[in-house]
């Protein structure tokens, strides 16, 4: 019962958000906005270099060793992680704790900014892309919670 309560509070706060930021005005796309974020901080790692993912898991360790993780330097390949296949990657990843069961930050969330009030700026920009924030694996979510991620282009 309680992870039903706590993933409707989820959805709802999901909902606020993407009605907050359109209400804002503010239509964030990966073409206004979460490209050039992307390129500022974190296509390092994730840019042209960068393994397909199913290339990326044969060799974890040595791409880590390298400081690449998956390739994500394109609209599709970004939205994918998000949406379909691998729902809620970058949600997990970037959640600055508020949202995570042991109330820690996404181990990507400290690229986000060089200080606090910039990643929480970044992060915002984030949740507004990608609409709905669940946390949950594709299995998990509902019709309702995939058709509010909307990664605009
Ligand atoms: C210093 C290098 C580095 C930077 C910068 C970086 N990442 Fe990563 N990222 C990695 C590595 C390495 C992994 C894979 C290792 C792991 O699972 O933690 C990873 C994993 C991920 C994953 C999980 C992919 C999966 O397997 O599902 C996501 C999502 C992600 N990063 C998003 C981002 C975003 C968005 C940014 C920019 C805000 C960013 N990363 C910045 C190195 C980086």
């Amino acid at each position: 019962m309680q992870n039903k309560d706590a993933g409707m509070a989820l959805v709802c706060a999901g909902i606020l958000l993407f009605t907050a930021a359109r209400a804002g005005g503010e239509d964030i796309r990966y073409s206004t906005h979460i490209k050039k974020l992307f390129d500022d901080r974190c296509v390092s790692c994730h840019g042209k270099d960068a393994p397909e993912h199913d290339d990326f898991k044969k060799d974890r360790e040595g791409f880590k060793k390298k400081g690449l993780g998956p390739k994500m330097d394109s609209y599709a390949h970004l939205a994918s992680y998000a949406g379909w296949p691998d729902s809620g990657a970058i949600m997990r990843r970037l959640d600055d704790g508020k949202n995570t069961k042991d109330g820690k930050a996404g181990n990507m969330y400290e690229y986000l900014g060089a200080n606090e009030e910039e990643r929480q700026r970044n992060l915002g920009l984030f949740k507004a892309w990608v609409g709905v924030w669940t946390l949950k694996r594709f299995s998990e979510l509902t019709r309702e919670e995939l058709a509010g991620i909307t990664v605009k282009y």
